[in-house]
């Protein structure tokens, strides 16, 4: 089949890539003329692993093209994707659509034939429809069809994540783009992915309502090791005994710091907002994004306990500032919000990430990039682990570094406590 994917970011890249990598003819299409010529050369602008080696493999197949010519890309094409981004307004909590239907606008002047429009980008219920009324403007509906598809890609695991999807959602209101969609996933079905056809509001709606129950769960676990600290209890113990209950599944019980990244907070607010404009109360996600906003300072105010206020001139290194493991993403990273506050009291921060230097802190005081984890950690008062790096993993502290004794505030559970403690850190975890 012959695929356009509107939009080279994060969505359109990897499920570009992916589907040609499947057998079909795919173009990215993007505004940005250095980003199309930059990837043509096999650059890519974002840390995902696997993805370089990809990109390549198909370009030289010939079977993926990059593109800045929208028209043209949109007529020689059979499927339209729309893969632009759909920010938080600013100053408000909806999402930005202007560049969805600018897009939409586009298709419209260019529609030669007729073509399968699908949005992969997150959009809140209804925008399906809208974007049915621009195309209806200048053309009779036999000549297109809406369809949504949401992506449940995560940041470092997007391939994998695409190749063997836990479910794959189709919403369309007719049964032709239907099957074509079926066609396109077939090589995943035949691999045992689900296929789920529902309405195409419904499919809009499943992607923000699977967000904001596992940012939910997420909360909720948080929440739980809270009580894990004040009553001398481990919550990996609690987790492991909920996540055998099949009811409730084990994934995304892992207590923390609090979460971030480019969707999570951005649609938890959007579905409030969805639901506002229905006239509907969502309390408890409501309540989730409310607790997730204080957990930065709960788990800032255990630092200060650590260093019993003293936090002036105190050598403090972060090991980890994206908002996980295995992404360069610095978007709603907690680290955003804890250094700087650090920086204000007066202590003396160095971070190392195993994706380098980021530019989020290069205005704030006393804040230096170490280049290795030796580097960061020596002459530490404290050594705070914030995401959970591979390389963060099997840290040998005591050989590591010969000078004095920092302590640990290990925020992914990454290290056993009676073992750190043994070799004479003191040393401090999440919930346990
Ligand atoms: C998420 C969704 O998982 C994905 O389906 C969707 O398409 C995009 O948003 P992503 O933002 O890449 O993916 O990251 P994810 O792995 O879901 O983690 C989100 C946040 O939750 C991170 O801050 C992570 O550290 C945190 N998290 C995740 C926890 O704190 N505990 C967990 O058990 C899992």
């Amino acid at each position: 089949m012959k695929l356009c994917m509107i939009g080279t970011g994060y969505v359109g890249l990897v499920s570009g890539v992916c589907f040609a990598d499947l057998g079909n003819e795919v173009i990215c299409v993007d505004q940005n003329l250095k980003k199309i010529e930059s990837l043509s050369k096999g650059h890519i602008p974002i840390y995902e692993p696997g993805l370089t080696e990809l990109v390549v493999k198909n370009y030289n197949s010939k079977r993926l093209k990059f593109s800045t010519n929208l028209k043209k890309s949109i007529k020689d094409s059979d499927l339209i994707f729309i893969c632009v981004g759909t920010p938080t307004k600013k100053g408000g909590s909806s999402a930005d659509l202007s560049q969805v239907f600018k897009v939409a606008k586009e298709i419209s002047l260019s529609l030669n034939k007729y073509k399968i429009i699908v949005t992969k980008s997150t959009v809140p219920v209804s925008t399906g429809d809208e974007i049915e009324k621009i195309l209806s403007k200048r053309h009779n509906k036999n000549k297109f069809s809406i369809v949504s598809n949401p992506e449940f890609l995560r940041e470092g695991e997007a391939i994998r994540d695409f190749i063997y999807p836990d479910r794959i959602v189709v919403g369309s209101n007719d049964k032709k783009s239907n099957r074509q969609m079926n066609n396109l996933y077939a090589p995943l079905i035949s691999k045992g992915a689900q296929y789920i056809h529902t309405s195409r509001r419904s499919a809009e709606l499943i992607k923000y309502a699977s967000n904001a129950f596992l940012a939910t769960k997420i909360t909720f676990i948080n929440e739980i090791a809270n009580l894990c600290e004040k009553t001398g209890i481990n919550v990996e113990d609690i987790s492991i005994g909920m996540g055998l209950d099949k009811r409730i599944g084990s994934r995304f019980l892992r207590a923390g710091p609090a979460y971030g990244g480019s969707c999570f907070p951005k649609d938890t607010k959007a579905i409030i907002s969805t639901a506002d404009k229905f006239k509907t109360n969502l309390s408890v996600i409501k309540s989730v994004i409310k607790s997730n906003e204080n957990r930065s300072n709960l788990l800032l105010n255990k630092i200060y306990k650590i260093l019993n206020n003293k936090i002036r001139n105190k050598k403090i290194t972060f090991l980890g500032v994206t908002f996980k493991a295995n992404t360069d993403d610095m978007r709603d990273s907690s680290s955003l919000i804890m250094i700087p506050a650090l920086s204000k009291k007066g202590a003396k921060i160095r971070y190392f990430d195993p994706t380098g230097f980021k530019r989020e802190f290069s205005k704030i005081r006393n804040v230096t990039n170490s280049k290795s984890i030796k580097e960061s950690i020596s002459g530490s008062d404290l050594v705070i682990i914030h995401t959970e790096w591979n390389d963060f993993k099997s840290i040998n502290f005591k050989n590591l570094n010969k000078g004095k004794k920092f302590i640990i505030y290990d925020m992914r559970n990454i290290y056993t406590p009676a073992k750190i403690r043994k070799q004479g850190y003191r040393y401090f975890s999440i919930g346990r």
